[in-house]
């Protein structure tokens, strides 16, 4: 395993709390790769490697990499047992030791900058009829991202101009952009998405879902004082825009856009 340092502190715990609702995008997407017996595959953005694993068991005999910038991540990835190799690296640089039938990534490369040379440089990498699986949450124009950004704006403004210009950049394009960065490159390409009512537990369970992905750069980007008038008012936001029901729960829904792009 490579020693790159993290850009990004993932906490695995965060993460967990909601990994019901995070699981079945995440099996959907496999369940449309259209490969039979894949010998080469590799987890971009493994995390803590829920998915890896089960990706391991669907091709017990594939020679399966995970990969992952946190060391966090790959330190609790790699605890468990089995013939998986974890390894430290970051995407935007990432290549493969030998040539991958399967790329697979679920809920990883809106973190990654680029998609415009992202992408066509993934599936440049396939082997022939390989496939390149990916699903990525479109939550841009969802209010609690909306609201985000717009808590970030109203309140002094916060923070430094660099990050409300991250948090403020639509990460995911539509599905029509991958459609047109794919298509030439590609036999076959398989694009959807889907919306999922989520159904939320507990005391502010919207912050909380969002403290495992698209907060983490706000709660580390800010100073303690700033930080804590962020998650007052955005918390507040929240509750009004996600009521919680008459059974005490919240609807949180949330759009994915998936891709299987086959070579
Ligand atoms: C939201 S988690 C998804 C984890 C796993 N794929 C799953 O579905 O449960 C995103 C993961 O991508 C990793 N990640 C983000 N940017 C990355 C990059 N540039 N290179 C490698 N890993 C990255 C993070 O460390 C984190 O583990």
């Amino acid at each position: 395993m490579s020693t790159r340092p993290s850009t990004r502190q993932w906490d695995p715990n965060q993460y967990h709390k909601f990994s019901d609702h995070r699981l079945r995008p995440a099996l959907e997407l496999l369940d449309r790769v259209p490969i039979a017996a894949p010998s080469v595959i590799y987890d971009l953005g493994c995390g803590t490697g829920n998915i890896t694993r089960i990706i391991s068991d669907r091709w017990p005999k594939a020679d399966l990499t995970g990969i992952d910038n946190s060391l966090e991540m790959l330190e609790e990835a790699g605890a468990g047992e089995g013939s998986i190799e974890w390894d430290h690296a970051d995407i935007h640089t990432w290549t493969p030791d030998a040539s991958p039938d399967l790329i697979y990534s679920n809920a990883t490369l809106q973190w990654v900058e680029a998609h415009e040379d992202l992408f066509p440089r993934l599936a440049s990498l396939l082997s022939p009829e390989g496939a390149l699986a990916v699903q990525m949450p479109l939550s841009w124009g969802m209010p609690s991202h909306v609201l985000m950004r717009d808590t970030l704006a109203n309140e002094g403004p916060l923070g430094s101009e660099e990050l409300r210009g991250k948090v403020g950049r639509k990460w995911v394009e539509d599905a029509d952009v991958y459609y047109d960065l794919l298509v030439g490159r590609t036999s076959h390409l398989d694009i959807w998405e889907t919306e999922y009512v989520q159904v939320l537990e507990g005391e502010d369970p919207v912050l909380e879902w969002v403290k495992g992905t698209g907060l983490r750069p706000i709660l580390e980007g800010l100073a303690d004082r700033e930080r804590e008038a962020f998650l007052e008012d955005y918390g507040q936001r929240l509750r009004v825009a996600y009521p919680r029901r008459p059974d005490g729960r919240t609807l949180y829904p949330f759009r994915r856009l998936f891709i299987v792009a086959t070579v």
